[in-house]
């Protein structure tokens, strides 16, 4: 058996799989999210591990003799940072913290984005770790000076368990001071960091074995056996193993709180145009994602705060009545917006209101918006030559069979849905298996392990209609751009 173990930010999540790739148990604890100031968000990584060895005890509960390897996936980007003894310097920063503005228009000005790219393949975003670091060095110069080991959130857990400082490829392309078409450290980011390699985890391919769980581990779990610990991969990587989205142009599309546009890549791919994130992949080779804001984050602004009372079935079913052809646009900036505008200052619009509109009208418009903003990433990831003929849909929002088909329609691509949605802990479990040795590459896992649920075929009479309105809803941004820094 095998234990995938997902550090979400809000709760970590562990799940025992046989090996036939059935979900035995799951067990899910939660910590807090600390919010010490407006826009900046951190934890204490001890609540994880805490958090994380009481799931542990649970899980393995009843199963102790059978359970085989464990490894990780987990929310990207946090900065942990500890001292010579390993002491924990201060609370983790997470990935949707905002306060380094300063940092990321040093790093994007004055470094520049061409050194950026050509460095490391990505540019500075504010959630990204070289930012933070550069933060902490600005603001906490005494902390910065006692730094010994700098992590990321899943490798502080891998480290407890292991005792072994190592990260995987997908999570340190997240960092901003890794060259990921090269798979190293990026000098010259260290240097501009003023940090060396003596203080970063050695980098393994997300399936491989760093080493085995800790005596003291197996002694307080009362197991006898060795237990493999693999290293895992950030949460985008390891939720795209968990939908088998590990071949060349194969594409999943999330629709969480955010909404990522995810694509396998053999080859390293990289857009100069910087709308899109470029990372290694859980798989050994590569991938890219447009990640924007509010996905079905809107719908829960519409339905939550606008409408309450909210019956998601009813809202889809009426929204289906409407007409296509009826000229309503939503932008859904609701919290600014990252792929693929990157603009903080851009708010939520509806465009094109009147006297005969419903608010079914209203609900078609913010599903279409959320829709076309994808599509836009989307598009960019096809015009840099990736072929894609297939989507797989996952999250919240793919439960609706009415956003489904919209999506099929918009993109004009085959849309699937999975039969079982663990998530990023299902990858995790996987990779584990790959690791221990149980399957030879993460796309044999794959292949055996994950079911389609449904298909969706694009409808002909629509995606002429959709594709006049896409073309519509992509001239309001660019036209309102400039009133989003004036007003
Ligand atoms: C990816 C990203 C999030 C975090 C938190 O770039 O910011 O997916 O990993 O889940």
């Amino acid at each position: 058996m095998y234990i995938g173990i997902d550090l979400g930010t809000s709760s970590v999540k562990l799940i025992l799989v046989s090996a036939e790739g059935k979900v035995l148990s799951s067990v899910t604890n939660n910590y807090d999210l600390l919010i010490p100031k407006p826009m900046w968000t951190e934890q204490n990584p001890n609540d994880w591990y805490v958090q994380t060895v009481n799931g542990l005890k649970e899980l393995v509960k009843g199963h102790k003799d059978e359970i085989k390897a464990i490894s990780f996936s987990g929310q990207m980007h946090g900065l942990v940072i500890l001292d010579e003894h390993d002491q924990v310097l201060r609370n983790a920063i997470l990935w949707n913290d905002q306060r380094t503005v300063e940092d990321v228009d040093y790093l994007n000005e004055d470094i520049g984005i061409e050194t950026l790219l050509d460095a490391t393949g990505n540019i500075a975003l504010t959630g990204l770790t070289a930012p933070k670091l550069l933060w902490v060095k600005r603001n906490e110069p005494e902390l910065f000076k006692r730094i010994s080991k700098i992590m990321l959130p899943k490798d502080y857990i891998a480290y407890m368990l292991s005792g072994v400082f190592a990260t995987d490829v997908s999570d340190v392309s997240g960092t901003l001071y890794y060259d990921v078409k090269n798979k190293k450290y990026s000098e010259k980011l260290l240097n501009i960091l003023s940090i060396n390699e003596s203080q970063l985890p050695k980098v393994f391919e997300s399936y491989e074995k760093i080493g085995t769980l800790k005596e003291e581990f197996k002694k307080s779990l009362n197991i006898k056996q060795d237990i493999d610990i693999i290293i895992g991969a950030g949460d985008q990587a390891a939720g795209a193993v968990g939908i088998g989205i590990v071949d060349d142009g194969l594409a999943s599309v999330s629709l969480g709180t955010s909404g990522v546009v995810f694509v396998a890549s053999d080859a390293f791919k990289e857009d100069r145009k910087s709308y899109l994130q470029s990372y290694a992949h859980a798989n050994g080779k590569y991938h890219m994602m447009g990640v924007m804001l509010n996905a079905a984050g809107s719908l829960n602004w519409w339905s939550e705060k606008i409408f309450q009372n909210f019956n998601y079935s009813d809202f889809f079913e009426k929204l289906e009545l409407t007409s296509i052809e009826d000229s309503l646009y939503f932008l859904p900036y609701l919290s600014g917006e990252r792929s693929p505008i990157n603009d903080p200052d851009a708010t939520g619009v509806f465009f094109g209101l009147r006297l005969e509109h419903r608010k079914a009208h209203m609900d078609r418009a913010v599903i279409e918006g959320v829709t076309y903003a994808l599509k836009q990433s989307f598009d960019l990831i096809k015009d840099l030559g990736v072929e894609i003929n297939q989507l797989r849909i996952t999250g919240g929002g793919a439960k609706s069979q009415v956003w489904a088909q919209m999506i099929a329609d918009i993109f004009n691509v085959e849309v699937l849905t999975i039969k079982i949605e663990e998530g990023p802990a299902l990858g995790a479990a996987i990779l584990a298996m790959v690791g221990n040795g149980l399957y030879n590459t993460v796309e044999e896992a794959c292949l055996d392990i994950i079911e389609i649920n449904k298909k969706y075929t694009p409808n002909k009479a629509n995606i002429s209609l959709y594709k006049a309105k896409y073309s519509d809803f992509l001239k309001i941004y660019p036209t309102i751009k400039k009133l989003y820094k004036d007003i």
